[in-house]
């Protein structure tokens, strides 16, 4: 009892020592929530979204919240977003980074080198390589489209599915056949096993990030990470594994990099260049399911663009209105927090001239997500899906947005931004779009119930990319009379 007594009160003083904290004059608001220690660690991971709109109401576009112990600065101005990004002397990108590495992936490079894995990637998902990823992904998401509507039952009855698995799990198994490699028989169990375990990696993953796993889950992420780790065993050493995959393995190996660890770092890639599409697919899906006026423009581009028929969309076709409402779609439900560590005492330099202070050792992030994405000044009715918010009235892409009477450079965010924006950008788009293109051309798509809204979003999520939804969307698929998929 005594102990007790004596660890409670030593607790206690500990807390009292960590939050004793104070702003000083040139740093932003502080805001470290009456929980010790914790701070506002419970509203954050519940619903970053709306804490963080809370926060801005409170305190303005920049101020200091604790979560978890930590101190973070988040910044929420587009305008000076660029003080944050441009600056990568006294902010660090890939700290953080490694941090999630390990408590996700259990993964420790020796000798990491992001730099040179980037410099790799950009290589292979560029020019010519690039239209031969494109190429096979398309022809993987063919095959396996085509599989799905017709080897199962009778083609041409109503199959009953929910949208989100649906596309998450098509885009998921082309993505990782064009990647990975792997048996490719029109079933592709291989691929389909993959997915399957993902999906619980997927489920754990955002308390993997946190460390907040309850003991169950945390024997659960642990064994399906292990089967996960055998599954991947062979990626990027395949004959058809992709060449960026082999190159990547290869660096692995150079940097002293043991079996094990290799492995570990095939999981982090396949949730890199799987993680995000699938579920941008679902979201314009949706949009495009319960928006009728966006679905009719969508499909008169592409009818003016294809024969009908076909089932290839050229990369190099101009596609304006797809373009716009993917655009819309991301800004609606692309959520990624850009996070940079603070290596050194660093004054940061406001658009409106305010200057304030971040401490060595704190964290910054951008949640562009609140702004520019979802700032009513600069987009109007922003809860609102118009599928043509990103078109001129003449046609052509719109690219000016405005904020306090200032044109943005940052007008959405999905991407991120700077030296650590997404590399597979290109290819992420070319897949979305050759996945919307066959399932509207080739499938007859509804909504099991017409009246279906699209569904809330799982606002654990919220920071972490693209978010999902809390609930399936019921639709029924059927292929289209005298369409040849083949
Ligand atoms: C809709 C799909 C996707 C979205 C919304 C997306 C979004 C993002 C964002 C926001 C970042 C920046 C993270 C940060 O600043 O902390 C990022 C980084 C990255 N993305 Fe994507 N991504 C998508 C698909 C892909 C695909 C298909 C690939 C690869 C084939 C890929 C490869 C990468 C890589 C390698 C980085 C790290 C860049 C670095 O370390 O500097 N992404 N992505
Ligand atoms: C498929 O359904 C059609 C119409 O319901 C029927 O005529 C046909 O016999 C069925 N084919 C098979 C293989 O079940
Ligand atoms: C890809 O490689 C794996 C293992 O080497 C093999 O089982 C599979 O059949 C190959 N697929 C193709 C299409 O060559
Ligand atoms: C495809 O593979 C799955 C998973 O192994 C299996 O359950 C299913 O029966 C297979 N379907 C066909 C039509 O071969
Ligand atoms: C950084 O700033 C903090 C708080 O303002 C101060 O206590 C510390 O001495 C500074 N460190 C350096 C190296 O200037």
């Amino acid at each position: 009892m005594i102990w007790t007594i004596l660890l409670l009160f030593n607790g206690i003083l500990f807390f009292y020592f960590m939050s004793n904290r104070t702003r000083s004059k040139r740093e932003p608001p502080l805001d470290k929530g009456v929980i010790p220690w914790l701070g506002h660690a419970l509203d954050f991971g519940k619903d970053a979204a709306k804490f963080l709109t809370r926060m801005k109401l409170k305190h303005g576009d920049i101020f200091t919240v604790r979560v978890a112990g930590r101190y973070v600065t988040v910044l929420l101005d587009p305008h000076s977003y660029d003080s944050v990004l441009q600056d990568t002397t006294s902010l660090d990108f890939t700290r953080y980074a490694q941090v999630l590495m390990d408590r996700i992936f259990n993964l420790r490079l020796p000798n990491h080198k992001p730099d040179s894995e980037k410099a790799i990637m950009k290589r292979h998902f560029h020019g010519e390589s690039l239209s031969c990823l494109n190429h096979n992904m398309q022809n993987h998401l063919q095959t396996l489209l085509m599989f799905e509507t017709t080897a199962t039952q009778n083609q041409t009855d109503w199959k009953h599915d929910g949208l989100f698995g649906f596309c998450y799990s098509l885009l998921f198994r082309a993505g990782y056949l064009t990647l990975f490699g792997g048996e490719q028989n029109n079933n592709c169990t291989d691929a389909a096993k993959v997915y399957k375990e993902y999906q619980k990696f997927d489920s754990l993953l955002i308390k993997m990030a946190r460390t907040t796993l309850k003991s169950g889950e945390k024997q659960t992420a642990g064994s399906v990470k292990q089967r996960l780790w055998e599954l991947l065993a062979q990626a990027g050493q395949r004959e058809n594994s992709s060449l960026w995959l082999h190159s990547y393995r290869q660096h692995l190996e150079q940097e002293g990099a043991d079996e094990e660890t290799q492995r570990k770092a095939m999981l982090l890639q396949l949730w890199a260049t799987q993680g995000n599409v699938g579920p941008a697919a679902f979201w314009l899906l949706a949009f495009l399911l319960t928006h009728p006026e966006a679905m009719r423009a969508v499909r008169k581009e592409f009818n003016s663009i294809t024969l009908s028929g076909t089932t290839t969309l050229d990369p190099q076709k101009h596609t304006p209105v797809f373009n716009s409402a993917l655009e819309e779609t991301l800004r609606l439900t692309a959520a990624p927090f850009i996070t940079r560590e603070v290596l050194q005492n660093k004054t940061l330099h406001m658009a409106d001239g305010q200057e304030y202070d971040l401490r060595r050792g704190d964290r910054v992030c951008l949640f562009p997500f609140i702004s520019p994405q979802m700032d009513p000044e600069i987009h109007h009715k922003p809860e609102l899906f118009k599928y043509d918010r990103f078109l001129n009235a003449d046609g052509t892409a719109k690219e000016d947005f405005f904020k306090s009477g200032r044109r943005l450079k940052y007008y959405t965010m999905p991407w991120g931004a700077g030296t650590n924006a997404c590399v597979g950008k290109p290819f992420a788009v070319q897949s979305i779009r050759q996945f919307v293109f066959l399932v509207l051309s080739h499938l007859n798509i509804e909504l099991s119930d017409s009246e279906a809204q699209v569904p809330a979003v799982d606002a654990s999520r919220y920071g972490f990319g693209m978010v999902q939804p809390i609930k399936e969307l019921p639709i029924r698929y059927k292929l289209r009379e005298r369409s040849n998929l083949q």
